[in-house]
């Protein structure tokens, strides 16, 4: 698998092509993310791999690839915008899942996905099986996407975590 097959992947699409038609979600195409990334590409790589990863332990796919489009959900550049209220790793997903609430109902687990998707960088303990391979993945995707050969390492803990790989 590649992570661009998803759109031939079609159990995936259908679970998330309402998203997909929005502009609120098409708009983060305007935004670079990792160097080498926009947030829409960032966003559609850990929704898809975080899908195959659930789909092969039996989780709830479409908390997964729902949740992993929304996580990064918002819409100013992170490397030159500052908060008062906390860091990025802090602000970003309470702003993701406040845009996301406005577009789609959330289940408890969805929730759950996005605002712990930082875990690591902020403390509160993901809830669900689903939330740890999101904020996991995510790590994965952001090595990946700027060249940094420690995605194998991010790799690694993915398959220590749960026993399936990420890369095929
Ligand atoms: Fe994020
Ligand atoms: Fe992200």
């Amino acid at each position: 698998m590649t992570v661009n097959s998803w759109q031939h992947d079609s159990e995936y699409v259908a679970l998330v092509s309402d998203l997909l038609q929005r502009d609120e979600v098409l708009r983060l195409a305007e935004f670079t993310q990792h160097y080498y990334s926009n947030r829409l590409e960032h966003s559609i790589h850990v929704s898809y791999r975080s899908y195959l990863i659930g789909k092969k332990l039996g989780l709830n796919t479409r908390a997964l690839a729902r949740a992993g489009l929304l996580h990064d959900l918002f819409y100013y550049d992170w490397r030159n915008t500052k908060f008062d209220m906390g860091t990025h790793a802090y602000v970003h997903p309470r702003i993701a899942l406040r845009n996301a609430e406005k577009i789609t109902d959330l289940s408890p687990m969805e929730k759950d996905i996005i605002i712990k998707h930082m875990f690591g960088a902020t403390l509160a303990l993901p809830k669900y099986k689903e939330s740890w391979v999101v904020t996991l993945v995510d790590d994965y995707c952001a090595l990946e996407e700027v060249g940094d050969p420690l995605y194998h390492r991010a790799a690694a803990r993915i398959k220590k975590h749960f026993g399936v790989s990420i890369e095929q």
